[in-house]
């Protein structure tokens, strides 16, 4: 009797939807809260992580989605479409088929992960794989939408805000007010632009006395952000935020500056350490891309830009499961045994 009913049921007087909205959900949202030990001790703060790859397709996308889908529909759309590094297009997929429309999905060829392209086809999108990255597939999507029946879900619409920045509402709600820092990857920044509004509009209406400083990271393959220019050919090993040149730039710039926080780089190597450790001493399985949040945090208090005793939310956006290659790379394959209790047991060092 007390399933969580997905974000817009659960935040509706707190998004763009009428008594007559038929909602498209998948009951996104409601997403765990963890602490996190290890990092909590390295830094000497009270770390949480809020785990989005526990959302319906595995990523932070599905907040947006509900509200993006649920709004095309209302408006009649037969259609809708995205440009992706992969979660969106899972994501939209999805949707769409709750909503009963068709979804076309736009990629840079050879550059999202296996788990992603799967979800997009088991989905029943229709794929084109684009000779070009991201920054050109969204252009093409952009181009698409203006001149044919097909709505835009990438996060240039509005709708994606709305329902993304109700992660910063949750956190509220279980925290009691807003944390000190806030810690994401940045790609495209919608999403660093829906936390932004979420905990401004949770601190303006009550729920929180304040807000926290935002701080994003981007991979150091990826940063147009942080060198500031566009990035013409961006290369890192975490896909989903291979993006040159991000559509919310001047709102993630927005977020940085009105929160006192900052955005900067990680690398690969940072990045790859942190996403084994978040594995290996936090229990939680995240994709490469969401461990930039985490690399970013280390990397901070290594710099000593962590004062101890602070509040801080690393969001952790998509399932490790999604893109499990860099689990297996370099970890050394199990051996085989025989059915025989005795081998194994000495295999496994218990006997
Ligand atoms: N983490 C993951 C796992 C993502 O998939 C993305 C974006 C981000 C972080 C960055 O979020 O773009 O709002 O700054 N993925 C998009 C996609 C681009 O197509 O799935 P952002």
């Amino acid at each position: 009797t007390h399933q969580w009913r997905g974000i817009i049921e659960e935040y509706r007087d707190r998004l763009p939807v009428t008594d007559t909205t038929a909602v498209v959900t998948l009951r996104e949202g409601g997403t765990p809260l963890v602490p996190a030990q290890v990092l909590s001790e390295v830094t000497g703060c009270e770390v949480h992580l809020k785990v989005e790859g526990a959302n319906p397709t595995g990523s932070f996308k599905d907040r947006g989605m509900t509200m993006a889908i649920t709004h095309a529909k209302e408006a009649g759309a037969q259609a809708v479409i995205c440009a992706s590094t992969g979660n969106t297009s899972a994501s939209a997929a999805a949707y769409a088929v709750r909503a009963g429309m068709v979804c076309a999905v736009l990629v840079p060829q050879g550059k999202i992960a296996l788990g992603k392209m799967g979800q997009a086809l088991v989905h029943g999108a229709k794929i084109l794989q684009v000779d070009g990255n991201f920054d050109d597939c969204l252009t093409l999507a952009r181009g698409l939408s203006d001149n044919y029946p097909v709505a835009l879900v990438n996060s240039v619409n509005p709708s994606r805000i709305e329902g993304q920045k109700t992660a910063a509402f949750e956190i509220v709600d279980a925290l009691g007010d807003a944390p000190d820092i806030h810690v994401l990857p940045v790609g495209n920044a919608g999403n660093i632009t829906a936390y932004w509004k979420g905990y401004t509009e949770y601190e303006a209406d009550g729920p929180a006395t304040r807000r926290p400083r935002m701080w994003g990271f981007q991979a150091s393959g990826s940063a147009p952000i942080v060198r500031g220019e566009v990035v013409k050919d961006p290369h890192t090993v975490a896909t989903a935020i291979r993006i040159g040149n991000p559509a919310s730039w001047q709102q993630a710039l927005a977020a940085r500056d009105e929160s006192g926080g900052f955005i900067d780089e990680v690398t690969d190597r940072q990045i790859l350490r942190a996403y084994r450790l978040l594995a290996a001493q936090e229990g939680v399985f995240v994709e490469p891309a969401s461990a930039a949040s985490v690399a970013g945090l280390l990397k901070a208090a290594e710099d000593g830009k962590v004062d101890p005793g602070q509040r801080i939310v690393c969001t952790v956006t998509g399932n490790g499961l999604k893109d499990p290659d860099w689990a297996v790379a370099g970890a050394p394959q199990p051996v085989t045994v025989p059915v025989d209790a005795v081998t194994a047991a000495e295999r496994l060092g218990l006997a």
